[in-house]
């Protein structure tokens, strides 16, 4: 397996960040809540905004980004407990090499360091590859959200997912 770095994402990688994101909303509309045209309406200026919000994790091949997830710890007393997590990305020639699996280690270690119990995903029912990856990471999926997202008008069900973390 090469080896990946695990990194949070700043207003630096806001190009390579977008170029990610028009490939996901492009190519995999299972994955992603934004369509490409909401996608590329975004400049780079607000991706740099959006990065600057500390809310994305990067994977890295030396000074490549090729993978990103969103990480969302919940601020409030009665529920930060818990975090989500999503979109989660990784560009295809860097599928099945084990990027994604340095990017979802790095953010349960996050996680885990900030004394999360819980962290949870929704992932279209459909979206097989995904699925066997997260089962795999040990989520556990605990329910199904029926007509959770539209897609050209299309009802589609989501799988919510926890991993817990505490033991
Ligand atoms: C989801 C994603 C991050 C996973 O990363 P990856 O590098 O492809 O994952 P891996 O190859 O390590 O693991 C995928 C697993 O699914 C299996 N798999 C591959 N294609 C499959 C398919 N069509 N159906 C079922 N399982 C499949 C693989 O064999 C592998 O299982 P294994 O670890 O037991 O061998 C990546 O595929 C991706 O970015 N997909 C597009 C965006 C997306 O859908 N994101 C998820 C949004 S919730």
């Amino acid at each position: 397996m090469k080896d990946f770095i695990y990194r949070t994402l700043t207003s630096d990688h806001a190009q390579a960040w977008q170029q990610l994101r028009i490939e996901g909303a492009r190519d995999y509309p299972m994955g992603f809540l934004v369509t490409l045209e909401e996608t590329t309406a975004i400049s780079v200026d607000r991706c740099r905004a959006i990065l600057d919000g500390d809310s994305f994790r990067g994977v890295f091949a030396g000074e490549k980004l090729v993978g990103f997830c969103g990480y969302r710890p919940e601020r409030l007393t009665r529920i930060r407990h818990r975090g989500e997590i999503g979109p989660f990305f990784v560009t295809r020639d860097y599928q099945g090499t084990g990027a994604a699996k340095t990017l979802m280690r790095g953010v349960i270690e996050e996680a885990r360091g900030n004394g999360l119990a819980q962290l949870e995903l929704f992932v279209d029912t459909e979206n097989l590859r995904a699925i066997a990856f997260y089962e795999g990471r040990g989520f556990e999926r605990v329910a199904t959200h029926r007509d959770s997202v539209r897609i050209d008008g299309r009802s589609r069900d989501d799988h919510l997912y926890i991993l817990r973390l505490e033991h």
